[in-house]
């Protein structure tokens, strides 16, 4: 079998950082939301603990984050073909792939889950500060940390529905968890999924 690389160990390293920081998050993130998941704040070592180190991790999450930002913003641009696959969406749960349009490294569904990620992400660090009452209780007025409360659990809620979204994705489309894993695709699955990414690479070989 032929295999193309997909991401380096340095990508793998920093996407599995991001991860793992992402559900240490929401874990530590859920103890505050509501006393009835108060008990996950156990993982953290107590109420205390859980508390001082929610915003840090999430301090670690943005600057991981910008990393993979830096990386991959350039392949999830938006190109013509993205909006003729989102237009497809039919084709693409039916998995009638020799219907849909030849597309770059990521297709559109990937880069909405990238875009929404980037914007939920920076809204959760401003509103975050806000809160962060070890640091900021007397730079911002009690109705602007009002609003931050409730932008920083919508938004984090939305980030958990997009995380959701985005390991099942990488399930469904079987051999894409192989990348991360492995950092390496069979050369079917690139020509399968994202033609001209596969042709790209192609081009480049023969030059
Ligand atoms: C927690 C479990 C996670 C799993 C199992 C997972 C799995 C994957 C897989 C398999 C890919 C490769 C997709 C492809 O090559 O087409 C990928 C790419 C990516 N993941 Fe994750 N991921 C997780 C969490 C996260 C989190 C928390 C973030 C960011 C907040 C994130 C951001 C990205 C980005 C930026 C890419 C590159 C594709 C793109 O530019 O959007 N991932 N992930």
């Amino acid at each position: 079998m032929t295999y193309i690389e997909r991401y380096t160990r340095w990508q793998r390293f920093i996407h599995a950082a991001v991860a793992l920081l992402m559900v240490l998050l929401i874990l530590s993130g859920l103890a505050l939301f509501h006393p009835a998941l108060f008990f996950l704040s156990d993982l953290f070592g107590g109420g205390t603990w859980n508390r001082i180190l929610h915003p840090w991790l999430g301090v670690v999450l943005v600057v991981g984050f910008a990393l993979v930002f830096v990386r991959f913003v350039p392949d999830n641009l938006w190109r013509r073909e993205d909006s003729q696959w989102l237009r497809q969406i039919p084709d693409v749960l039916a998995k009638r792939d020799d219907k849909l349009p030849a597309i770059g490294r990521y297709n559109a569904g990937v880069k909405i889950i990238f875009w929404g990620m980037t914007v939920f992400i920076l809204l959760l660090l401003v509103s975050g500060i806000a809160l962060w009452d070890t640091y900021f209780a007397s730079a911002f007025s009690i109705e602007v940390r009002r609003i931050a409360a409730v932008v920083h659990a919508v938004v984090a809620w939305l980030a958990i529905l997009f995380l959701i979204v985005h390991v099942y994705a990488a399930i469904w489309v079987r051999g894409t968890m192989q990348g991360m894993t492995q950092g390496r695709v069979t050369a079917g699955w690139a020509r399968k999924h994202h033609r001209k990414w596969f042709d790209e690479l192609l081009t480049k070989e023969t030059k």
